[in-house]
């Protein structure tokens, strides 16, 4: 996709087009990809694998100022009708106190492993078997820190070691304790037990200060407690999905661009992890939040995305390039602000990597999903792509004034070899559910074709 932005007047003409453009094209620009901590994602989640609707939930809440959050929590977990039994480590109690728990769950709280009346009722074993799931929110460094090591010195610890239940953690703190070594490993630690890390996102912080760790919201803690997909029908996948514009710079201060806003992208995005798939998102440059439970990487160019892209297809089983690459790059980066100096400006543009054909063309390519932007012959101009790129699906838009840039609606013709389906207007975000509906059925069909011979199981 071309079009300029901040160069107005400017006289665009294609000069010294490099239009050799090989499938295993190395870009040399590092790109400046970055795991966003949002608010609403899950780093490096792993597959969702527990029971998709807990009722009977442990929630862990220890010492942090985000303790207060937690209160609402219990309330946003009692709407979907959990029981929620509140555990408070020591530190917990000296931010909230146990009453406010028990009144918001209706139970009283648990903090001590030393309580002979509460051991007698529940002892900590039997509450160990009672939970579906245990939750702790907010996960100071402390607990990771605790959990990694297999302590087992106060109630919740003892609970987390004798639960057969999922356990997922909600990180809040410091964002330099987040960041420290000691930290990320154990969270490393816990992930690769199985341990689910809900967060945390990033933003202002107490101490005054910016960046990840902050404690995601009630809302997120209790959707993602209750989404998790078990025979989703991307269960097991692994999807990559580019998003976006990309942004080729001329100078400090200009770049051209598209019209992109990713909202396609990201609805299909979220209904791929919705259909149980492991998501990575590559983002363009978008003013959108992640959605939760998926991995975003951000990057600015057509190069920057190309290398995020082909190291994050590395095992995946699904790419989709839904995202407006550009097709051509400046030829020349101007490193001071160009100046006007005559009435006309020639910019030397280059072709930019092609994203999509390089990962079809890959030795063993995940299955290849492309998005056609057409203006006219949707359907001759798409189906060429199809094939010209070794695709194995194609998604066709009709673009231009008020069609599928920047819109919250969109139509799509879906195209693959020997078969074609029409998905009707609608909202972007409802599209994108049946547009990963076909997607799961193809992929199924042409990577494991036996399984046409047997009924779904869901
Ligand atoms: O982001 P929105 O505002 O929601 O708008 C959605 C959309 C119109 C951008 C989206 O639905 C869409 O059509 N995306 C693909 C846009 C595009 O670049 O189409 P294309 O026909 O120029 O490219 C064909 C395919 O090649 C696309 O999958 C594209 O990602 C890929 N490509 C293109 C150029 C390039 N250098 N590398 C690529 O991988």
């Amino acid at each position: 996709m071309i079009n300029a932005e901040g160069t107005a007047g400017a006289l665009i003409r294609y000069f010294s087009l490099i239009a050799a453009v090989q499938h295993n094209y190395q870009c040399s620009a590092p790109y400046c990809a970055v795991l966003e901590v949002g608010p609403t994602q899950v780093d490096n989640d792993p597959m969702l694998s527990f029971s998709s609707s807990p009722s009977r939930i442990v929630l862990g809440v220890t010492g942090g100022i985000a303790a207060y959050k937690a209160a609402e929590l219990v309330r946003r977990l009692r709407e979907r009708h959990a029981e929620v039994q509140v555990v408070m480590t020591e530190g917990a109690c000296q931010f909230v106190t146990p009453l406010t728990f028990q009144a918001l769950s209706g139970r009283p709280v648990r903090t001590s492993l030393w309580d002979a009346a509460a051991e007698a009722a529940m002892g900590h074993i039997e509450l160990a078997r009672w939970a579906e799931h245990v939750l702790i929110a907010p996960a100071s460094a402390d607990i990771l820190a605790r959990l990694a090591g297999g302590r087992a010195d106060d109630l919740l610890t003892t609970l987390c070691l004798a639960t057969e239940a999922p356990v997922s953690v909600a990180p809040a703190m410091n964002h330099q304790m987040w960041a420290h070594a000691a930290t990320q490993t154990n969270v490393d630690t816990l992930r690769a037990r199985g341990v689910r890390v809900l967060g945390p996102a990033s933003g202002d912080q107490a101490c005054g200060e910016q960046g990840p760790g902050r404690m995601w919201e009630a809302d997120d803690l209790a959707a993602a407690l209750f989404s998790g997909v078990e025979n989703g029908p991307l269960t097991g996948k692994k999807l990559v999905i580019s998003a976006g514009p990309t942004r080729e710079p001329l100078d400090p201060v200009r770049f051209i661009s598209n019209r992109s806003s990713g909202k396609m992208g990201f609805a299909v995005a979220a209904a791929a992890r919705d259909a149980g798939a492991e998501v990575t998102l590559i983002a363009g440059p978008v003013m959108l939040s992640t959605p939760r439970g998926i991995r975003r990487i951000n990057v600015e160019t057509a190069e920057q995305m190309y290398r995020a892209v082909h190291e994050a297809v590395v095992g995946a089983h699904v790419y989709i390039g839904a995202a407006a690459v550009a097709d051509y790059q400046p030829a020349a980066y101007a490193p001071q602000k160009m100046k006007k100096t005559s009435e006309h400006l020639e910019l030397h543009l280059q072709r930019a990597p092609d994203i999509l054909a390089s990962i079809a063309a890959l030795e063993r390519p995940p299955f290849t999903v492309g998005f056609a932007a057409e203006t006219n012959d949707v359907e001759r101009y798409a189906r060429d792509k199809l094939t010209r790129k070794r695709l194995d699906l194609i998604a066709a838009n009709e673009v231009g004034v008020d069609r599928a840039f920047d819109r919250d609606d969109n139509a799509l013709l879906l195209l693959w070899s020997g078969g074609r389906r029409e998905l009707a207007l609608q909202s972007k975000d409802q599209l994108a559910r049946e547009f990963i509906a076909v997607v799961a059925e193809r992929y199924r069909l042409t990577r494991h074709p036996l399984a046409a011979l047997v009924p779904q199981a869901s």
